[in-house]
């Protein structure tokens, strides 16, 4: 049985007060929760929100990585320093980082090497714009992202590695995809692991959606039969609408 997952991503809010705060009321609220819950904050809270959740349910993980583990690269933080940490998993390929950092399929190649050498576990994002929606390239881009991501693993290997599936159309948008939509996605997704790695890796394989996700929305979208999850943006910053979600 593949793990059923709900991931917060705070992307660059909180203080750290406030993400004290948040990780407490989400620990008291989530104890007996069967779905994994993570929180993925700014690297500076990492060292405390890891401290907090030792114990718990709840499991952290970091944004962003780099691909190198030590060496002359102001301002970045590796995966030996994440690991050193205590941290659960790190989020790799976020659509905002192809975006505003050009980060790669091959970079993040790179950075999900490093992040399973500090046995760290990852979680993959990909995801098509509107206009490759449109333009009705999707499966086959975001195949392309599977491919050059991750195919270079071991069938071992990718059981340390979740999938998420996040349309940029859909992200901060208040613009979900529909449950078919998703489902559809999905299903392709669960088909290019299988053509790879065969049927067993390709249904434990955890692939989470992200977009918009939101109590409103969230119970239909995790009943669909190849969504494992989510990957909670705006949402996971409240409380009361990120302890919903989980709960959906
Ligand atoms: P929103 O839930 O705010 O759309 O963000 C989704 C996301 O990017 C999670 O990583």
């Amino acid at each position: 049985m593949r793990k059923q997952i709900v991931a917060g991503n705070w992307k660059m809010n909180k203080n750290l007060q406030e993400g004290i705060d948040l990780c407490k009321s989400i620990i008291a609220l989530t104890s007996e929760v069967t779905r994994e819950v993570i929180i993925s904050a700014p690297y500076i809270h990492l060292a405390t929100l890891v401290d907090l959740c030792k114990g718990t349910n709840l499991k952290v993980a970091a944004q962003n990585c780099h691909h190198k583990q030590s060496g002359a690269y102001t301002g970045e933080v590796s995966t030996a320093m994440l690991a050193d940490l205590g941290l659960d998993y790190v989020i790799i390929g976020h659509s905002e980082r192809r975006a505003f950092n050009a980060e790669t399929n091959s970079l993040l190649a790179e950075k999900i090497d490093a992040a399973l050498s500090q046995n760290l576990k990852v979680i993959y994002c990909f995801g098509e714009t509107l206009e490759e929606r449109k333009s009705n390239v999707h499966f086959d881009l975001v195949r392309t992202q599977i491919t050059e991501g991750v195919f270079h693993l071991s069938a071992e290997q990718m059981t340390k590695v979740v999938f998420a599936y996040e349309p940029v159309w859909a992200i901060g948008t208040g613009e979900t995809a529909s449950s078919e939509q998703v489902q559809e996605m999905h299903a392709h997704i669960r088909q290019v692991i299988t053509s790879k790695y065969g049927s067993e890796v390709a249904q434990n394989t955890s692939i989470l959606y992200g977009g918009s996700c939101k109590p409103s929305n969230s119970t239909d979208l995790f009943s669909q039969t190849d969504v494992d999850g989510g990957l909670i943006g705006g949402a996971s910053l409240k409380v009361t609408d990120f302890v919903s979600i989980i709960k959906a």
